[in-house]
Formats: structure tokens, sequence, C-alpha cells
């Protein structure tokens, strides 16, 4: 791929113009609540009056309809790349909630697990377009290119975390590879690979440093340039979620990964709020009803209501 191409790719990718908002709801491991949060954060908004899209696109483990209590969509996403299907409206499916439709992904994960960029940008662009306030993708686990790219580019990144060591790892895993390939796209669409090969080289130990003083050594070098990079990488802010919390210590979890987030990347992370550990989860899951319809005194309404108000506070 040459150079243009190259930027046409990293534009697109960062600065589409849509009707409906994109919120991305990621994790760096299967398991820890990006379906629940996913089908829960959108029942909250459909309730609230908005025209709410999920998006299932968590490839080959894809499950949200479950969450929402309906059968598996019989058209998804695989026939519209595979052209099939004409429009991305045509795999919309109604839920029992009002407000709320849902879109399924693939269920075999060939032809979607690889998706070209030029497959990426049409989905997200024509997903757009579509007659909603808000598309919520419900990513796969895992740093595959396509997960990271949709984080990436969607308007909000919200990221679950649960309170264990090994959900925290894969957190720091999934923000550090966000954070490289959003710093080579807007490279890429500033034209300043040199200046950052030289910031690199500027003190041999730079290239092992925390990103955040690359940047300082960037604006150094050429401050008008710096500060353009410094503006690119200040926009990725992700929301953070604690979930399955059965502590003060758990909650305060989300704390301590905001401020090294901040030390060692410089980047602001918002910690939208936890989620209690809760029987009723499980409970609505088996019985194959939304959380939010099936518990309406559980503790998780509170908590979603608390997460959705902060969400659409920083809006
Ligand atoms: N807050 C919670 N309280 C109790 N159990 C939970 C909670 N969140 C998630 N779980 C359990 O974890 C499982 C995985 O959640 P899910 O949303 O499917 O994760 P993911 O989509 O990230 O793979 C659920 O089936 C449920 O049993
Ligand atoms: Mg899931």
């Amino acid at each position: 791929m040459n150079l243009s191409d190259q930027i046409n790719k990293a534009g697109s990718l960062l600065s589409t113009q849509r009707k409906a908002k994109i919120w991305a709801v990621g994790g760096g491991k299967g398991g820890v609540g990006k379906s629940l949060v996913t089908a829960n954060t959108s029942i909250c908004l459909a309730l609230m009056g908005y025209k709410v899209i999920v998006v299932d696109l968590d490839l080959g483990g894809a499950n949200i309809h479950t969450c929402l209590g309906i059968n598996i969509p019989e058209k998804t996403l695989s026939d519209y790349i595979s052209k099939k299907v004409t429009s991305i409206k045509e795999l919309l499916v109604p839920t029992p909630i009002k407000n709320l439709q849902i879109i399924s992904g693939a269920q075999d994960e060939l032809g979607i697990a690889n998706l070209k960029q030029m497959h990426k940008n049409k989905i997200l662009s024509k997903l757009g377009e579509l007659d909603a306030d808000y598309i919520i993708l419900d990513l796969g686990a895992g740093t595959t290119y396509n997960t990271l790219d949709f984080f990436i580019s969607a308007d909000k990144g919200i990221l679950v975390i649960l309170p264990e060591p090994t959900s925290i790892e894969n957190t720091y895993r999934f923000i550090k590879s966000v954070y490289h390939r959003r710093l080579k796209m807007i490279e890429e669409l500033l034209n300043i690979q040199p200046l950052i090969n030289q910031a690199m080289n500027a003190k041999m130990s730079a290239s092992q440093g925390p990103p955040a003083d690359l940047i300082k050594r960037v604006i150094e070098i050429n401050p008008e340039m710096g500060m353009k990079l410094q503006r690119e990488v200040n926009k990725f802010k992700p929301q953070i979620i604690i979930n399955q919390i059965r502590s003060q210590q758990d909650i305060d979890i989300g704390f301590s990964i905001q401020s090294v987030c901040k030390r060692y990347f410089g980047i602001d992370m918002n910690y939208v709020g936890y989620l209690d550990y809760d029987s009723t989860v499980w409970q609505s899951i088996k019985k194959r009803k939304p959380l939010l319809m099936e518990y309406p005194n559980s503790r998780l309404v509170n908590n979603f209501d608390r997460i959705v108000h902060k969400l659409l506070e920083l809006d």
C-alpha cells in the first residue's frame, strides 16, 4: 500500500461524519460482561426514548440476541459483505423493546474475521447513516485489528473490566494496542513518521520509555507538529466500567487504572461507573430475558442508570 492510500485509510477511519452516534463496547477478555453492558445500556437508552440499534460484532461468539431475548437473526453482516443483501437496512431485526433493533454479526468467523479496511469503513459509514440516535457495537474479545479499528473509530469506546489481575492486565494490553494503532494512523494522517523516528532516536532509551514522553520529545523538536499530534492523541478518551464489584476495593480499581493510564500514556479515561456482582445477571440469562426488563428492582438497574447518564453527560 502506498502512502496516499495509507493516509486515506487513516483519514476515513478517524474523521467519518455520521448521523447516528456510535458507541463501541470492548475489553481485552471474553466473559467480562461486554454483552451484558451492550444489551442493558442499549435498553436504558431505548427506554429513555432514543432510537437504538445494537450490532453484534463478537464474530464467532455472537450472543447478544440471547441477552435481548430473541432468536438468532436470519440475515447477518456476512450476507451484507458477501453481497447477498444489498442494504444494511435489510439486516435490522426488531426486539421486544420499543425503539431497539438489532443487527447480527456473522455466525461463521470466515469472511468477517479478517475484514478488509474497505469493508470496515463501508460498514461504519453505512451504520452511521441508519435512522438511529445511537448504534451500540458489541465487540469481540482480544486485540485483532477488526476489534481495535471499530473501537478507535467509534464516537465513544467503552471498556468493561473485571476487578481481577488477568482482566486488568488484558485491559492494559488492549489500551496499549489501541494507542499504538491510533498513533500510527495519526502519524500517517499528519505525515510525520520522520519526526517520530527522530524523537525516538533522540535518546537511546526513548523507544522504551512511556509513550507520553515520546510526544513531549516530538514537541521539543517541532512544537507545531508536536502540538497537533498531542491534540489528536488527547481525543482518545476511553470510558471504563468495572463489572462484578463486591467491595470498595473493587470500585477503587477503576481509579487506579485511570491514573496509571494518565501517567503512562498521557490519556484521560472517564471512569463512568461500576456494576455490582448480582445473581440477577445469570438468572436473566438463563431465562433468556433482558435483565433490566425482567428484574426492574435489581441493583444493576441503578448501576446502569448512573452509567448511562454519565455517558450521555460526556456526549
Ligand atoms: N455483574 C455481574 N454479576 C454476576 N454475573 C455476571 C455479571 N456480569 C457478567 N456476569 C456473568 O458473566 C458472564 C459473561 O458475561 P458476558 O456479558 O456474556 O461477557 P462477554 O460478552 O464479555 O463475553 C455472564 O453470562 C454472567 O453469568
Ligand atoms: Mg459477548
